[in-house]
């Protein structure tokens, strides 16, 4: 049996859009945080026996469909460098999320990283897994790393070098803080795979972002991260953030991920750094309304005693009945 923890990640430049369907092959590259998988994450224990039939895969509890196209991707990369003979049968995958699922919180990335990671384990493969987790979501590439990692989009057609690279260890930048704002729990209308199939086909400026903002954007960030520069690297995250979701409107018909209250954190932090005089907070969405808000350890507390004052929670649940939703919601309170 194999067991292994992998973190949910945060892109600050974000991966919208595929170049290969199939191979899940972006049309740009991307980089995010990996956040600790005790905090927000997923674990995932696999196990063999080859006189057990088919294979078979419990999430958070509950029995799931381990046939579908993606699981099976995994499943064939791992066994061509295994060299097992038939990883159709035998196997048994239990993965439990610490974080709601499909909430726009990046469950997927997590999911395929820890799932990849805990057969890549169980079958002694070796060398770089981030090739195979990319197979089963594309930003699960990059959370089979801590810390901050890029996604290299990559040149060749079999998708050999469009792979994750560490840029700097968890260890690099101790004072940077992730808040994870939950605006819904709900599961998103729109998926990541439909969402960025509609906007390749459909937006113009999506097509501008991937050629001519984002590799720019790329080589600054990476440096704004390895100076430790919070005003860069918080100006870059938000400046992506917001085209991103501009390309979503620019969509045909448009998505809308950010709901009015999203759009309210957005006014807040820009005023929380104008009364700072610089860029002390930056957020980023992804495909959902929940907020991730980056701040450093020294404006953290006056960050969060404003946010809880600014948003306290919805009037149709209780403080209770956030409290014992579950337990990231702990952690929001009580920071
Ligand atoms: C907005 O990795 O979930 O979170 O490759 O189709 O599984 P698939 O998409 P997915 O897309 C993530 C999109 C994003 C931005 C990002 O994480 O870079």
């Amino acid at each position: 049996m194999a067991r292994e923890g992998r973190g949910s990640n945060i892109a600050v430049i974000k991966y919208w859009g595929k170049r290969d369907k199939k191979k899940i092959l972006p049309i740009n590259s991307s980089l995010s945080v990996t956040l600790s998988p005790f905090d927000m994450g997923t674990c995932t224990s696999a196990a063999y026996n080859p006189s057990w039939k088919g294979v078979k895969l419990w999430l958070n509890g509950k029995e799931e469909d381990a046939n579908t196209e993606r699981i099976q991707n995994c499943l064939r990369e791992i066994q061509a460098r295994s060299g097992e003979s038939d990883m159709k049968e035998g196997i048994r995958i239990v993965s439990t999320n610490n974080f709601p699922t499909a909430a726009g919180l990046a469950s997927s990335a997590s999911g395929y990283a820890c799932l990849v990671a805990a057969l890549g384990g169980l079958f002694k493969v070796e060398g770089d897994l981030s090739v195979i987790a990319r197979q089963g979501s594309g930003s699960a590439c990059r959370s089979m790393y801590g810390g901050f990692v890029k996604w290299e989009m990559g040149k060749e057609e079999d998708g050999s070098d469009s792979i994750a690279v560490q840029v700097a260890p968890e260890t690099h930048w101790p004072s940077l803080h992730a808040l994870i704002l939950v605006v819904s729990d709900e599961k998103k209308k729109v998926s990541s795979t439909g969402g960025m199939e509609e906007s390749v086909r459909t937006s113009k400026l999506l097509a501008h972002r991937a050629q001519a903002v984002v590799p720019d954007r790329m080589v600054r960030m990476e440096q704004a991260i390895k100076d430790k520069d919070f005003a860069a690297f918080g100006k870059l995250t938000m400046e992506d953030s917001n085209q991103f979701h501009a390309t979503c409107l620019d969509t045909w018909p448009p998505i809308f991920y950010l709901n009015d209250t999203s759009r309210a954190i957005i006014q807040f932090v820009h005023a929380f750094n104008e009364e700072m005089g610089q860029i002390c907070a930056a957020y980023t969405f992804d495909a959902g309304p929940n907020a991730v808000l980056f701040v450093e350890e020294a404006n953290l507390v006056k960050l969060a005693h404003r946010v809880s004052a600014a948003f306290p929670p919805s009037k149709d649940k209780t403080l209770e009945d956030h409290l014992a939703d579950d337990e990231l919601r702990n952690k929001v309170q009580e920071v």
